[in-house]
């Protein structure tokens, strides 16, 4: 029986959970799959420290380049996160000979070039199944199932974070300060939340979706990223009027005039199929040139939903020839001539956009009058009922229109003196349905 000797950095969630399941399913993964996954080392920061699974000792050390020159390991699975130590830790592995899998997305979105380059020139496999969407094998099917395909569209709900806040804000009204919460206490947000909040870890994901779907480099900062921290209870409520849901959707299109990919809170009609991914589900569209649009929907994120990803990608290098040089023709493809994203301000969309202003008269011809100035075209809209002199909510839907366009409309609208507060504007997908 084909033998696949592991090496484990880190027995964080993630790590205990691949621990778990292969410790589990050995026989079940020796039977079905012809092949016995071996953990032969592991490295844990704090050995003493208390985990949900125990380790013999005597496999276990504090030092992971101990791990990565160990001769006895044939692949070494990355579970610690962070860019600077655990790329350095991946670098060592490939320069020792070894085959990497790891569920890094930060570090691939950021410096994947540098790995991907290293893993080409060192001939050894680099998987990151779990990199996007945990547990959904969105990554293997653009690699093989997809493969006839051109991708024309990526549509994404990659952060189950923010998509859990979302669905409590729509669900129970509440506003995000309180859905933030709930989430930490369900265990759903981290105690610090920047990165899913600020939309970052959805961007890393896309980074890596846009790299291996288009084919070539990506450069993480040219990847425009909005969170969701100034959605507030009052736009989900008013989205929902007009037939909308609020999402934090990741976008990616490729067409003759160039390709955008983008993080953003968006209105998805309630109808679009996306729509009604919600909790901490997440969900991958990818539109083919042949298959049209093909949907991966699933747990996004948690021990082991990821682990599973993980071991998918065991499973595959075991398939190979793991003595032997590699060529990898995925990895190849992604280190082809980079990718030119265009800059946010040179898209197309519709907007919503929501003021809060004093009722008086004269308040909507003046906000009408500077958004035609700007050729910005209003298709809807809601005024409440009129309460004079009190400050009111007008929110109004626009056709399409340049994003630079509306954000200089906005920032003439933000300065009149019955406009309070800065203007919410947030853009309109139909996201093909
Ligand atoms: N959590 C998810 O649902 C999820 C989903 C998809 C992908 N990922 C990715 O999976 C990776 C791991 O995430 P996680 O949630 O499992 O993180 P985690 O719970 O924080 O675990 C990281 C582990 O790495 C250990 N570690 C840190 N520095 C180390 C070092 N120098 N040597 C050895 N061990 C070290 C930590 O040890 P101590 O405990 O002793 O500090 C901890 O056990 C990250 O790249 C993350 O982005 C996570």
């Amino acid at each position: 029986m084909k033998k696949i000797r592991i090496g484990l950095l880190g027995l964080g969630q993630i790590g205990s959970g691949l621990y778990e399941i292969l410790i589990s399913k050995k026989r079940q993964f020796e039977k079905q799959l012809g092949v016995s996954f071996e953990i032969v080392r592991i490295a844990e920061k704090y050995p003493n420290r208390r985990r949900k699974v125990r380790p013999p000792q005597s496999l276990v050390t504090k030092d992971a380049f101990d791990v990565v020159r160990d001769p006895s390991v044939d692949v070494v699975v990355e579970l610690i996160g962070g860019t600077t130590f655990s790329g350095e830790i991946i670098k060592t592995a490939f320069k020792e000979g070894k085959h990497v899998v790891t569920a890094n997305k930060a570090l691939l979105a950021e410096h994947g070039d540098e790995i991907f380059e290293l893993a080409h020139r060192m001939r050894r496999w680099i998987c990151f199944e779990a990199s996007v969407g945990g547990g959904i094998p969105c990554l293997k099917a653009l690699r093989e199932g997809l493969v006839a395909n051109n991708i024309e569209s990526i549509y994404a709900i990659i952060n189950g974070t923010t998509n859990y806040i979302l669905t409590q804000m729509t669900e129970t009204g509440m506003d995000f300060a309180e859905a933030l919460k709930g989430a930490q206490k369900k265990g759903y947000a981290e105690a610090d939340p920047t990165l899913d909040i600020e939309g970052v870890d959805a961007a890393h994901k896309l980074a890596i979706l846009v790299r291996f779907a288009f084919g070539g480099r990506v450069k993480f900062s040219d990847i425009y990223s909005e969170g969701i921290t100034r959605i507030s209870s009052d736009d989900i409520a008013f989205a929902k009027e007009f037939g909308y849901v609020i999402k934090l959707l990741a976008i990616a299109k490729k067409s003759k005039n160039g390709v955008e990919a983008r993080v953003q809170p968006t209105l998805l009609p309630k109808t679009h199929i996306l729509a009604s991914v919600n909790q901490s589900f997440n969900a991958v569209m990818l539109r083919g040139d042949e298959t049209g649009d093909v949907m991966f929907y699933g747990r996004g994120a948690g021990p082991h939903p990821t682990a599973s990803a993980v071991i998918a990608d065991l499973m595959d290098i075991s398939k190979r020839d793991i003595d032997g040089p590699v060529d990898d023709e995925t990895v190849i493809r992604a280190l082809g001539s980079e990718i030119e994203i265009k800059s946010i301000t040179t898209i197309l969309s519709r907007y919503y956009l929501r003021f809060y202003v004093i009722d008086q008269p004269g308040v909507l011809a003046g906000i009408s009058k500077i958004l035609g100035r700007h050729k910005v075209s209003i298709s809807d809209m809601i005024q409440r009922e009129r309460s004079v002199g009190k400050v009111v909510p007008l929110i109004l839907l626009t056709h399409e229109a340049p994003e630079k366009d509306v954000r200089a409309a906005i920032r003439v609208i933000d300065r009149l003196s019955f406009v309070k507060g800065k203007s919410q504007v947030i853009r309109i997908e139909e996201a093909g349905s």
